[in-house]
């Protein structure tokens, strides 16, 4: 099957690209689309070209998987130039994404018209790459420059209605896209074309503006070299002839292209795209989820009841009494009337999603669930209370799930009857926002159930990860050798902000101890209590210390720094100095690079560790798990990915 074919509607051409999944641009489709406005070139009987692709997109980009691999003619740029220089006009109609390399092909095209619900974007600097094809030349040359930098720096897609604001798109249509286009191209004819985008002219920003948007994204970007490289070729566009920006753009993406951060970014994407669907499932079709109780509305169950919400599932809460149901349903409204703030949300649309949440303290109310999220104190007599009820309550076919963080699981699965169709989902706080889920099956736990927990993952937008049982699953136990390796590094006389600022350096939002002092330090000191209880040798650390000195984190005033009231900015403390000066060995001294290295390189220890004991599937995986659920700078790959590169 081509992956170009041309048909007729009269005068007009419909080229169509069918070129699954997603119409990337191999090297058979820019042949094929090169080949295309040759044939329509030399047809005279042609007045206009509508560009249409089958399937679920239009063109999703250059093929990523061809990115390690030498360049093939024709290249892309040149295709871009060819249809922009055809005989007769091009027109794109684009459903889906035009993404990427597939944006810049429609840049060539000299009309754009979309469905409504489509969303174009230049994505590249998520890739580590800069678009290649003239994205940072021609885009600002129809939507103006400040539009063009916030598109290409950000590399976010812009839905159809937002694209027409800026002119990316000249007409959104709703109903069948290719009649439509046909008509538009139709009626462009009766009119006088507009000129090529590449001939356009461009505006030149206000006197300030590089120098402002380059201090803005290198403080965002945190070491990812993308977006400072596409602004570089956006001023150059800005300032030069259009052959030699476009020439500085090519050289540029070429660069990139085969860079160790770009590698990084490549495989994380492929590894994205690999999670929700393991292998090992395929063929294995995951039990309905159409009905969801959660138990518990604290800070996780509103957060896992949030995110149910935000993919259209109804949720029926339950709680131990009537004044925690109203809790939790007040932890609901927060989150909602949070979206309404940041603009996220519509009000309607926030009591929509409020009102498809149903409160109880009645097990029955859970009767015929499909599937019931426990997200109860960290208890094992609570947990274990509340999986009798479900037991008791629920559809004998109903999948029963805990989140606990550190609880092994089987020990709550033995009150149910039938541990089959237990399994844990362990989300991460914000519930509604962290894109990571731990999937950890036990041992009874049947395929049809462990699929369920993938297709759930898949429903919520979620990035599923299958963990096995250990102390803290993968990314729990890796944070703890962080952060125990972090305050090793403390006892040899390295600075707690010197240590937080080399991870800063390496690309992390926050240091190990700021973090602790964010989140609260008294979880995993409890936690590291209650193991002390059970008679298990758990020696003390500084955190410890800490907290039974009332330092708690930021919400105690302080933990592993001081705080000024209503002010997060750390401050090194003397009260702490003073607390660990007997544990502490002066006279270790590392570069910040050496300590993030040295850090970095004891969660890929412990990563190693956890691939030899089958708790995870995959380095990939633990690498997904470190990025979507602890920070680790996406462009760096993950420990795994950081460990190989060396
Ligand atoms: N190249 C190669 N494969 C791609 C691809 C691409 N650009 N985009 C998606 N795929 C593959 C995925 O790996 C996946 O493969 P699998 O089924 O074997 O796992 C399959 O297509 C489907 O992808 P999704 O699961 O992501 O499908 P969705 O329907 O959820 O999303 C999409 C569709 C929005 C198009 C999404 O795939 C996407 O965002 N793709 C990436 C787009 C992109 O980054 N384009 C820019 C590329 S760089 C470029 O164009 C450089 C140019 O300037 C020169
Ligand atoms: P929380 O204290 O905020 O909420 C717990 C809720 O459970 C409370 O609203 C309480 O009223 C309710 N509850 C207690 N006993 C109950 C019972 N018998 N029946 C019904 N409801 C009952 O706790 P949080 O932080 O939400 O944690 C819940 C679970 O999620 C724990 O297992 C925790 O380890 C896990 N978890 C927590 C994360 C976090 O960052 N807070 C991250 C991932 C998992």
């Amino acid at each position: 099957m081509p992956v170009v074919t041309i048909a007729r509607e009269g005068e007009i051409a419909v080229v169509t690209v069918d070129n699954p999944p997603v119409n990337a641009l191999s090297q058979a489709l820019r042949q094929g689309l090169w080949d295309a406005v040759d044939a329509l070139d030399a047809d005279p009987g042609v007045r206009a070209v509508v560009l249409i692709c089958a399937g679920r997109t239009f063109i999703a980009g250059a093929d990523v998987s061809e990115f390690g691999k030498p360049p093939q003619p024709p290249h892309l740029p040149d295709l871009v130039d060819h249809i922009e220089s055809a005989a007769t006009p091009w027109v794109a109609a684009i459903h889906g994404s035009a993404l990427g390399g597939g944006f810049e092909v429609a840049l060539g095209c000299r009309f754009r018209v979309a469905l409504d619900s489509a969303s174009v974007g230049l994505p590249e600097v998520t890739l580590g790459i800069v678009p290649g094809a003239s994205g940072t030349v021609r885009t600002p040359r129809i939507a103006g420059i400040a539009a063009a930098v916030d598109l290409v720096t950000t590399g976010r897609p812009v839905k159809a209605p937002k694209a027409r604001e800026l002119g990316l798109i000249d007409a959104v249509v709703t109903g069948e896209l290719r009649a439509a286009a046909v008509d538009f191209a139709r009626a462009a004819l009766d009119r006088p074309l507009p000129p090529p985008v590449s001939q356009r002219e461009l505006t030149p920003p206000e006197p300030g503006f590089w120098d402002e948007r380059e201090a803005a994204i290198a403080r965002r970007a945190r070491g990812d070299a993308a977006p400072l490289r596409a602004l570089a070729c956006l001023r150059k566009a800005a300032e030069a002839p259009f052959a030699e920006a476009m020439a500085f753009e090519r050289a540029t993406f070429l660069d990139l292209r085969g860079s160790d951060q770009a590698q990084a970014l490549r495989a994380v994407f492929f590894a994205e795209r690999a999670a929700p669907r393991p292998a090992a499932l395929r063929d294995i079709a995951p039990l309905p989820l159409a009905r969801i109780g959660v138990v518990g509305g604290g800070t996780m169950g509103a957060g896992i009841a949030a995110a149910l919400r935000d993919a259209g599932l109804p949720v029926v809460l339950v709680e131990r009494d009537d004044e925690a149901v109203a809790r939790g349903i007040a932890n609901l409204q927060r989150i909602f009337e949070g979206g309404v703030k940041r603009g996220k949300l519509a009000p309607d649309q926030a009591a929509a999603r409020l009102a498809g949440v149903t409160g109880s303290t009645d097990y029955a109310a859970l009767a015929d669930m499909d599937l019931v999220i426990e997200a109860v104190f960290e208890e094992i007599g609570v947990k274990r209370a509340v999986f009798e009820e479900l037991g008791r309550h629920c559809r004998p076919d109903a999948v029963l799930a805990t989140n606990t963080s550190y609880l092994d699981p089987r020990l709550i699965a033995d009150v149910v009857p039938d541990p089959g169709r237990f399994i844990g989902l362990h989300f991460f706080s914000p519930a509604n926002v962290m894109r990571l889920l731990e999937i950890v099956p036990i041992p009874e736990t049947r395929p049809e159930v462990l699929a369920t927990g993938f297709a759930l993952g898949r429903a919520l937008g979620k990035i599923p990860v299958q963990a096995g049982i250990c102390e803290g699953f993968i990314g729990n136990r890796i944070l703890k050798r962080y952060r125990a390796a972090a305050e090793d590094l403390v006892r040899r006389g390295i600075a707690i902000a010197e240590v937080d600022a080399a991870m800063r350096g390496y690309g992390f939002a926050m240091g190990p101890f700021e973090a602790q002092d964010l989140g609260g330090l008294d979880i995993a000191f409890l936690q590291r209590e209650g193991a002390r209880a059970e008679g298990r040798d758990v020696p003390e650390t500084l955190g410890d210390i800490l907290v039974r000195a009332g330092r708690k984190g930021q919400k105690t005033g302080g933990g592993w720094y001081d705080y000024q009231p209503g002010d997060r900015t750390p401050h090194p403390s003397a009260e702490v100095a003073g607390l660990l000066a007997g544990q502490i060995t002066p006279g270790e001294a590392m570069d910040r690079p050496a300590i993030a290295e040295h850090l970095v390189a004891q969660m890929a220890a412990e990563g190693e560790a956890i691939q030899a004991e089958g708790i995870a599937q995959s380095p990939s995986d633990i690498d997904l798990v470190e990025i979507h659920g602890y920070g680790f700078p996406r462009w760096r790959g993950g420990p795994m990915f950081a460990a190989r590169k060396g």
